[in-house]
């Protein structure tokens, strides 16, 4: 039975996610909160190895169907293994990235059907979904700058700029569908007033902050 808070951090590529994550994380152990980080694709020993064939560039491509249903075989090793084991001891789940990011990728970035994305995730989550998301909002040429600066870029930081305006406005309308769950952080901001915002929407989630 699920008894901690799952809370999930979503940005487009360069949004400062992991920088972020850290705080939030850093946040919540200051409280005393008993939390683990995770990330997805990934999270688990076989979870990580899927990651690794949806990141690298492959000598064969990758079809869109494959995508999909590799994410989903990562996220289920990952809620079995990781996720619901952690929430059932009353641990808080940090997770960089979750099924938003199906959404915003492989739903508005790739154009799948959001209905098939809608049955995996019913199939595969049977009913979690998390109780806080951060989504670090960004304009796709500020983050696509930050990202170039990297040295090797994977196979998502390669698609072009269309892809990622896809995905920026596939994230905005779930956070406008969603907005209990959903909290969009103004990404362009100074660090400073980021971290600020995510003060403020943690400390409605516990008010132990
Ligand atoms: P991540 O490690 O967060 O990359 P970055 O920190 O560079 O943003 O995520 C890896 C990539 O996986 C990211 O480009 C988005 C992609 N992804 C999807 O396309 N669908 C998904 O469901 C998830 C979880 C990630």
């Amino acid at each position: 039975m699920k008894q901690g808070q799952f809370i999930t951090v979503e940005g487009g590529d360069g949004s400062g996610k992991s920088t972020n994550l850290s705080f939030v994380k850093q946040l919540l152990e200051k409280s005393n909160i008993n939390i683990i980080i995770t990330r997805e694709p990934g999270g688990t020993v076989v979870a990580e190895k899927i990651r690794k064939l949806l990141l690298d560039k492959n000598e064969e491509t990758i079809s869109e169907q494959a995508e999909l249903l590799l994410i989903f075989a990562a996220r289920a090793q990952h809620i079995h293994h990781v996720i619901k084991p952690a929430l059932a001891q009353g641990k808080w789940v940090l997770c960089d990235r979750f099924t938003d990011s199906t959404y915003a990728y492989q739903g508005g970035g790739r154009g799948m059907d959001g209905k098939l994305i809608e049955l995996l995730e019913h199939k595969v989550q049977s009913g979690l979904t998390p109780d806080l998301t951060l989504l670090l909002d960004i304009p796709v040429m500020i983050g696509m700058n930050r990202v170039k600066k990297r040295a090797d870029l994977d196979r998502f930081e390669s698609e072009k700029k269309l892809f990622f305006e896809k995905v920026r406005s596939a994230y905005l309308t779930r956070a406008e569908n969603n907005p209990q769950q959903i909290k969009v952080i103004d990404a362009s901001q100074s660090l400073k007033k980021v971290q600020k915002d995510i003060v403020q929407i943690l400390s409605v989630l516990t008010d132990r902050i």
